[in-house]
């Protein structure tokens, strides 16, 4: 089973160069097949929750031709079937996006029912809500989504929370609808605004996006385009609170720095330094960094996804921070993994308080999740010593070629496969 060795105490320094967002190249890749032209989709990541996205769609008929590692062409107009089902989507959270595509396009879907990171109950009832007003009868029938419509029409939809999943996925089915949808209480999310710029550089017809008001008004059909994602907020946010939390001075590349304000100013109130340029951050860990308190929100609070990486900061920081996760019911498993490397941390609900300490000691542990797994390499690079991370295809779903991109900045982490290639690593890094 392959795993992270890394032998920590390096403080990061150098360039890193940000790929494209998980989380909007998701909504992306399914919005591609709606239309019957070829979509050019560019600064695609090459992680696994992505390449599985495609080889979904293609399994269904798509005509998918690979550019290159970062560039796919998909085409709609083949595409075959509306069942859509295999052993590998079924792990993915992005796989409901196809419900929300094929119905719009087929006005009919049975997709498999999403997997996605284990970080508490994660129930799509908004989804159904928002493809029911749309006139869609859905039902959840042997592990599938099953949705379908005579006529699919625009409908006023008020989403009992805030979700990016349902916002995304009735962007999708309304944007061929027959009339006009309104979302209220939408999410706001750069992936968000991301997806609906795609859309409507397909003719799709959708304002307000970014707002929590999103106008839709359907179209008949969709055209090809090309379209570039935008760069990942949440890989950026890694890369910079890995600088801070390893004491080190990192230029992170190809971002955009208003999406990264929650972060950047977490950074500020525990004493780093951060520089803001056009399309790039550049992050100085103070060796001192002081304790504070941060809350998990819908954008443009913090985000839920940089939760474990903020809390490995805290950990590491003078004094008592607190982190309250308000989104998601049970992701703090990964606590438990920090504490086997010296962390105090003390979960009572949805808070975690948390004791500063000296330094992390290298430890076994397992990536719990994506960005659970994220945090605990970020521990990893703190810690005295060697700490090895195992089930890492949870990192790999979401963060592409995350060892190398280290290794640039000077880290000393390596996948190894077997005790033989850890102890050569060991004898190389000492
Ligand atoms: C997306 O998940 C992301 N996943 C998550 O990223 C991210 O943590 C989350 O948004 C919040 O930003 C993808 O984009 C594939 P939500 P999603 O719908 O769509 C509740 C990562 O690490 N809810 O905004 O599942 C839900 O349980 C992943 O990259 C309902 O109650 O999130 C949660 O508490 C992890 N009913 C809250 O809303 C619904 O129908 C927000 O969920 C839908 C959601």
């Amino acid at each position: 089973m392959k795993k992270y060795i890394i032998k920590g105490g390096t403080a990061l320094a150098g360039e890193v160069e940000i790929g494209g967002a998980k989380n909007a190249a998701l909504g992306i890749v399914a919005a591609a097949i709606m239309a019957d032209e070829t979509v050019t989709i560019d600064n695609l990541p090459d992680v696994t929750d992505i390449n599985v996205l495609i080889d979904t769609i293609e399994g269904i008929g798509a005509t998918v031709e690979r550019v290159n590692r970062h560039c796919v062409k998909i085409n709609g107009r083949t595409v075959a079937s509306v069942h859509a089902d295999n052993d590998y989507i079924k792990k993915t959270r992005g796989s409901y996006y196809l419900v929300g595509a094929l119905l719009g396009k087929f006005e009919k879907a049975e997709v498999t029912l999403p997997g996605g990171c284990n970080i508490g109950s994660r129930p799509i009832d908004q989804h159904i809500k928002g493809f029911s007003m749309l006139g869609a009868d859905v039902k959840i029938e042997y592990g599938m989504i099953v949705a379908e419509a005579e006529k699919l029409c625009g409908a006023h939809i008020f989403f009992d929370r805030v979700t990016v999943g349902a916002t995304i996925n009735v962007m999708l089915a309304a944007s061929l609808a027959q009339g006009n949808t309104i979302i209220e209480n939408a999410a706001k999310e750069p992936h968000v605004v991301d997806v609906a710029n795609m859309l409507n550089s397909m003719g799709a017809n959708i304002k307000g996006a970014g707002t929590d008001v999103i106008r839709i008004k359907g179209v008949a059909k969709l055209h090809g385009t090309e379209y570039s994602v935008i760069p990942d907020q949440i890989e950026a946010g890694t890369f910079m609170f890995a600088a801070a939390a390893t004491r080190g001075n990192v230029l992170v590349k190809n971002v955009i720095p208003k999406h990264l304000e929650a972060l950047t100013a977490k950074l500020y109130e525990v004493g780093c330094s951060v520089e803001e340029y056009d399309d790039a951050v550049r992050v100085i860990g103070n060796p001192v960094q002081k304790c504070s308190q941060v809350q998990t929100l819908v954008y443009p609070g913090f985000p839920t996804d940089m939760q474990p990486q903020i809390t490995v900061i805290f950990a590491l920081a003078q004094g008592t921070s607190t982190v309250t996760e308000n989104i998601f019911d049970n992701r703090f498993k990964y606590v438990d993994e920090l504490t086997k490397m010296g962390a105090k941390i003390r979960v009572e609900g949805n808070i975690a308080v948390v004791e500063g300490v000296k330094g992390f000691t290298g430890a076994s542990v397992n990536a719990l999740d994506l960005r659970a797994g994220a945090a605990l390499v970020l521990a990893g690079l703190c810690a005295d010593g060697y700490t090895t991370i195992d089930d890492i295809h949870y990192i790999q779903r979401g963060y592409e070629k995350f060892d190398e991109k280290l290794q640039s900045l000077g880290a000393v982490i390596e996948i190894v496969d077997n005790d033989r290639d850890e102890q050569r690593f060991k004898l190389k890094a000492v």
